[in-house]
């Protein structure tokens, strides 16, 4: 039986104003972006017929141009849940014209299914081949795992599937789909190494709840990053030089631990930074976003196993695997974001977890979303489900940005997105700060001496001079003082703190 055949814009024109949409995806990999493409120039003609037309967006994470990007111009978006990096929709939110709600990506299928965030009416899937059975559709996904399985579980108007021809049909072979029960249901998640695989390689779908196919050739809107640079490498090596240095301390097992790194042109440099160095032997990655980097690993077997939610790769990167489906399928699986970030998997499995925050501050705080507290950069993303879980938790971060006018280790983080509780280590160009096993103090110590660019140090230990004595030592009226500064005259560098010492 074939299944309905429909142009984009015939899909876009079933969804209504004030509906929610949930799309297959994470990060730009895999994103359904026929339909929604046609739903901002939908939105567009709406408004300028003085119709109001608003949709709720669902995703995995991020997505590309053809949805956060135009949906957000068109001003179109009711409500956008959980991840983000496109520049415009970052430009919409920080106006203040979009609630975005910038949850662990590890929670959005479950809060769908919760109900907390209202009702699904449509799910868009981005598919490499669907089989049309009578009673059941198995629809196969294209580079990502994202919550495609709840989304069109839970989708109460149809499923809509775009079969995309640039995505080759031998995606299916990475696929693990697997949908937890909800409590007090739930069972333990049967993963208890890298490579395995508990559930199905398709989506099942009752083929009545699918209103429509559209037939289209897209190719993934892959995102480039900065190449790497003298700092992004030399906080590569300070991490692989701390995490050999654990292993021959036996903290880290000498077979190693799986390894999640988060996305970006640092995340990047450590792992090649890992890769070249003979002392850390072949490691598995249990992560989110697999990058270029560690395809080329595991190619050289230096990477054995890998477990992602997606594949955030550069096309010509997409094709190598799809082209070598030979030796990947039996080495690299997509998961759902509730397994590639589940806490109890990060848990059993020991991972390190090694994400970038765009400030931390002396107590070991760290902020990975808001510039200068108020302004979103693009998420907490699944950097809190790595981090409150790992093995080691570690955070990376140049020790200055903006040419040195900003100071990336500050007094007291201007936003909050990872406590001290939840931070191992801090590692700058500069060096590695163990926090492990020491008091708030001594934390502040270590940062300041191993991570602090120099033109910052005298002033970070002025604060602590200037500090209350406590448990933690601040000095509330100066904690953002720095910040302050910056804003008043585009550079952290004050004189001294007397003005704000009251
Ligand atoms: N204050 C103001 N701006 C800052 C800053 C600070 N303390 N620290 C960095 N920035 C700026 C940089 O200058 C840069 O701006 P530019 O693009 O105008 O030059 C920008 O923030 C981002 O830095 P970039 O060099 O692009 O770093 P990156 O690619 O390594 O990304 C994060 C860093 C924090 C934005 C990114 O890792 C992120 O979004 N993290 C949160 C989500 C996450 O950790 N996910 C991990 C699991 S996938």
């Amino acid at each position: 039986m074939a299944y309905r055949r429909l142009t984009a814009a015939e899909a876009a024109a079933m969804i209504n104003n004030d509906e929610n949409i949930a799309l297959s995806g994470f990060t730009p990999a895999g994103t359904a972006k026929a339909v929604t493409k046609e739903l901002a120039k939908r939105a567009i003609a709406e408004h300028e017929a003085g119709r109001p037309f608003k949709v709720g967006i669902f995703t995995g994470a991020s997505t590309g141009q053809s949805c956060d990007g135009d949906m957000a111009n068109a001003y179109a978006i009711k409500y956008r849940a959980p991840y983000t990096t496109n520049p415009d929709f970052r430009k919409h939110v920080n106006l203040g014209e979009i609630p975005y709600n910038d949850i662990h990506l590890s929670q959005m299928a479950q809060e769908l299914r919760y109900g907390f965030m209202g009702d699904v009416d449509w799910a868009i899937l981005e598919v490499c081949d669907i089989e049309e059975g009578e009673t059941t559709c198995k629809a196969y996904l294209t580079a990502a795992g994202g919550i495609s399985p709840t989304a069109a579980r839970l989708a109460k108007k149809g499923v809509i599937l775009e079969l995309n021809a640039f995505h080759n049909p031998n995606a299916k072979y990475l696929h693990d789909v697997y949908e937890p029960l909800d409590p007090p249901q739930r069972l333990a998640i049967p993963i208890t190494k890298v490579s395995d695989r508990i559930g199905k390689p398709y989506v099942e779908i009752p083929a009545s709840k699918i209103a429509g196919v559209v037939e289209c050739n897209l190719p993934d809107e892959a995102r480039a990053f900065k190449d790497n640079d003298p700092v992004t490498d030399a906080i590569g090596h300070n991490v692989a030089e701390f995490l050999v240095q654990d292993m021959h301390r036996g903290i880290i097992p000498n077979t190693f631990l799986p390894l999640q790194s988060g996305v970006g042109s640092t995340a990047n440099a450590i792992l090649g930074a890992l890769g070249t160095d003979k002392h850390v032997p072949n490691f598995n990655i249990y992560t989110e976003v697999l990058q270029d980097s560690v395809v080329g690993m595991m190619m050289e077997g230096r990477v054995i196993d890998a477990s992602a939610c997606s594949l955030t790769v550069s096309n010509e990167c997409l094709m190598q695997i799809y082209d070598n489906m030979d030796y990947f399928k039996n080495h690299l699986t997509l998961r759902q974001s509730e397994i590639s970030n589940s806490p109890e998997i990060i848990r059993r499995l020991g991972v390190i977890a090694i994400n970038t925050a765009l400030e931390v501050d002396l107590f070991g705080n760290a902020n990975s979303t808001h510039i200068s507290g108020v302004k979103m950069m693009n998420g907490i993303g699944g950097s809190g489900d790595f981090e409150r879980n790992a093995y080691i938790s570690i955070f990376t971060c140049p020790s200055v940005a903006k040419g040195g006018k900003i100071s990336s280790i500050v007094p007291f983080v201007s936003h909050l997105d990872h406590t001290e509780h939840d931070v191992n280590i801090i590692a700058t160009e500069q060096g590695v700060a163990d926090l492990r096993g020491k008091g708030p103090y001594e934390r502040a110590q270590e940062i300041i001496e191993k991570c602090a660019h120099p033109d910052y140090k005298q002033l970070l230990w002025d604060y602590l001079k200037i500090a209350k004595m406590g448990q933690t030592r601040h000095c509330l009226p100066a904690a953002f003082a720095m910040h302050d500064t910056l804003e008043r005259k585009g550079d952290m560098h004050l004189t001294d703190f007397a003005e704000y010492v009251k």
